[in-house]
């Protein structure tokens, strides 16, 4: 399996922000956002990664991964010119995937839960993750029955359920050829919700539902929210090691 980290777009709504920095190279309290998703491919054992993102920004992103190896990967770039839509972004990735299926990530998403397993076990078809949220009207919204996926749709009006299709896909190799037969939606993107659509008909669409947080951090808020998470769970793990060495010392003494 091949890793594809989606970081184009214009980042609009976190002006100013990113008139000069991308994104996903904003901070998430001690580390930059794209560091994120590249840790769950890292975990999940893929090794080539490529990276798409605009031309405004590409030089940054290069100058931040290098060549990947400092965190444990290969990294390839794709410059998406005219940005029109998440799919066509993993679009750019069929050459680098060259027949693999592919774990796409977008670049301002950031999970607290383990992805590894499914990641790990995933053989053909698509895999989504889904994650409870108060306002599915901002997502994809995924609607389901049991082991089976009903509906998705993308930032539906009268959302089918409160389950956000978060930014994590799983595809094997034929995405790309359903990504050559999409039509632009009336926003006039591509959309990663059809090629999710596409497995689903083809009942080949899994899914996994989140237990722990997961935030988009595209908004000053939720790039807010990402930071304060991750500060807790940082502090959490250093104040378990400081328990854990005061104990050490109290036993020997
Ligand atoms: O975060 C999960 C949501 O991400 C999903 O629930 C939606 O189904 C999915 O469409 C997407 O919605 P957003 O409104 O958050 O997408 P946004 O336009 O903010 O793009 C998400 C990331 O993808 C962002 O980091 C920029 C990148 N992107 C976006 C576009 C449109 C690209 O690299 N190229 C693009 O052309």
């Amino acid at each position: 399996m091949k890793g594809v980290l989606i970081c184009g777009g214009t980042g609009s709504r976190l002006r100013p922000l990113t008139n000069v920095f991308n994104k996903s190279l904003l901070p998430v309290y001690h580390r930059p956002l794209i560091l994120y998703p590249l840790e769950i491919m890292q975990k999940a054992g893929i090794k080539q990664v490529i990276v798409i993102t605009g031309t405004e920004h590409i030089d940054q992103i290069t100058r931040f991964l290098g060549s990947g190896s400092r965190y444990g990967c290969r990294c390839t770039y794709r410059v998406q010119e005219d940005p029109k839509g998440i799919a066509q972004a993993l679009g750019m990735a069929e050459e680098f995937a060259a027949g693999d299926s592919v774990c796409a990530i977008l670049g301002d998403n950031v999970f607290f839960d383990d992805l590894s397993p499914s990641i790990k076990s995933f053989q053909n078809g698509g895999h989504v993750f889904l994650k409870e949220v108060p306002d599915p009207k901002r997502f994809g919204v995924v609607e389901v029955d049991g082991t089976l996926v009903k509906s998705v749709e993308e930032k539906p009006l009268q959302p089918k359920s409160n389950l956000a299709q978060t930014g994590c896909y799983l595809y094997d190799n034929r995405c790309f050829d359903v990504i050559k037969n999409l039509k632009p939606s009336p926003r006039g993107e591509l959309e990663i919700t059809d090629v999710t659509r596409w497995y689903l008909d083809q009942k080949e669409l899994g899914y996994t539902v989140l237990n722990d947080e997961w935030v988009d951090a595209g908004t000053f808020e939720s790039l807010f929210k990402a930071s304060a998470l991750v500060r807790n769970k940082e502090k959490l793990i250093v104040d378990e090691v400081k328990n854990e060495a005061l104990k050490q010392l109290t036993m020997n003494n």
